[in-house]
């Protein structure tokens, strides 16, 4: 498994590219499933996630070309050739759930191994099922498969999530594009990546109203075509590199980023003291002279701030001047980057779900483990500042979500690289 060194104390500078959205394209990619005709997604990431998605499709028998050096993927489904998803490829990532209501809505059967958890949590999918029977399908639990029919096809129907899921939502919302009559889901999630995936399936024929604010309504088509669609900006790895300056100090360019899509976050970051301006190539953050402000943090769905940055402000938060609260409102168990911070000298004090941090005048580099991909990230951010050497373990992690992370950060003047194990 590769490591990944930081030297700490170089400022940062310069500018940084940011990828197409890695939960806007795992969400996207099952759209092909839903027609017979080509679909093509453009400014799609480099990431082992988007491999993982590939290999279950092609194993639905599905057709997925990886295009100009996997910026493009030419998708199609014209020849299913199965309708199971196995347990060997969804455990390895959770998000494999989302080929369930495509299967169902184009093919009327599924058979989709239960992912099970993951180290952030229990990560149920019972609103994915729910979502799936208000549209008339008949599911059955065996074998630790969801075993799903819509015999004659879904029928629109009224779904109420009793609380914000964003996979639920796609799903659903797939799903709902070829039932026959109408679909309301209120309680939608709002993220960005909705809105990505409701803009792919209108340009493929759905009809579709309301995505990006809590009520959806979908108008049942009787079939979808094919469509060419540019994967949305990746919020959460813009966020990460806004972070980086913050903690290592500089001033770097996050090339395409919009503070639109991380509003919330990027309040946070003003009122910790940093310079967040959007300029007319992305977003540019500086950090003045002197320590950061504490500041509290309390995770909610969009347009809240957003859980996968709560590890990232973390790190950020440890070097602060006082006492941050982070309160985790989406997962029962996001706070695993905390321990390995302490290993950094940083203050940490975790009560259920909420961490309060006591800013520390530096951290020292140490050898840290990653658990998650965005823990897995924050390790790195707070070896960019820390004293002396940090080596970030399991990074296998890290490259579920973020491109090519120590070419990026190298690229603005960090001294970090990649050390293949031998
Ligand atoms: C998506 O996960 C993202 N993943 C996650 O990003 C992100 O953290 C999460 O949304 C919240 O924004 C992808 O898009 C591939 P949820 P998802 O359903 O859809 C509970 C990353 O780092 N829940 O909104 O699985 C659930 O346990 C990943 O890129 C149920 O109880 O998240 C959680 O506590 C991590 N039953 C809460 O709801 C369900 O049926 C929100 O989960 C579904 C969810």
């Amino acid at each position: 498994m590769d490591s990944i060194v930081i030297q700490g104390g170089q400022e940062l500078s310069g500018e940084v590219p940011i990828a197409g959205a890695k939960n806007a394209c795992l969400a996207l990619m099952p759209a092909t499933l839903l027609t017979d005709q080509p679909l093509t997604l453009t400014n799609a990431p480099r990431l082992s996630d988007i491999r993982t998605m590939t290999s279950l499709l092609t194993s639905l028998g599905a057709e997925v070309s990886s295009l100009q050096n996997g910026r493009v993927l030419a998708l199609s489904s014209h020849d299913l050739t199965s309708h199971r998803a196995d347990y060997d490829i969804v455990r390895k990532m959770r998000a494999s759930i989302l080929v369930l209501g495509p299967l169902l809505a184009r093919h009327g059967e599924a058979v989709v191994s239960l992912p099970g958890g993951c180290a952030i949590g229990a990560r149920p999918v019972d609103l994915h099922l729910r979502a799936l029977e208000a549209l008339g399908a008949t599911l059955e639990l065996r074998d630790g498969y969801v075993h799903a029919t819509a015999n004659g096809g879904l029928k629109g129907g009224r779904i109420a999530f009793p609380f914000v899921s964003v996979g639920a939502t796609e799903n659903a919302l797939m799903a709902a594009t070829l039932a026959k009559g109408t679909t309301i889901i209120e309680n939608a999630a709002r993220e960005p990546e909705i809105v990505d995936l409701a803009n792919c399936l209108s340009k493929m024929g759905a009809k579709i109203a309301g995505a990006g604010t809590t009520k959806i309504e979908v108008q049942g088509v009787d079939q979808l075509h094919g469509a060419t669609h540019e994967v949305v900006l990746d919020r959460i790895e813009l966020g990460t590199y806004m972070i980086a300056p913050a903690i290592a100090g500089g001033s770097v360019e996050c090339l395409g980023g919009r503070i639109d899509l991380i509003d919330a976050f990027c309040e946070r970051l003003d009122a910790a003291g940093l310079s967040v301006e959007q300029t007319k190539r992305g977003i540019k953050v500086s950090r003045k002279n002197g320590r950061l402000n504490a500041v509290d943090v309390k995770t909610a769905p969009f347009p809240g701030f957003p859980t996968d940055l709560q590890a990232q402000m973390m790190a950020m938060l440890t070097t602060a001047d006082g006492v941050s609260n982070l309160e985790e409102r989406i997962f029962e168990n996001r706070f695993m980057h905390a321990p390995e911070l302490q290993r950094m000298g940083a203050e940490i004090a975790v009560s259920g779900g909420t961490a309060t941090v006591t800013g520390v005048a530096r951290l020292k580099g140490a050898p840290v483990m990653a658990t998650d991909l965005r823990a897995s990230v924050s390790l790195i951010l707070a070896g960019l500042a820390a004293e002396g050497e940090t080596v970030v373990n399991r990074v296998y992690h890290l490259d579920r979500g973020y491109e090519r992370v120590e070419e990026k950060l190298s690229g603005l003047g960090a001294r970090i690289e990649r050390m293949a194990e031998t």
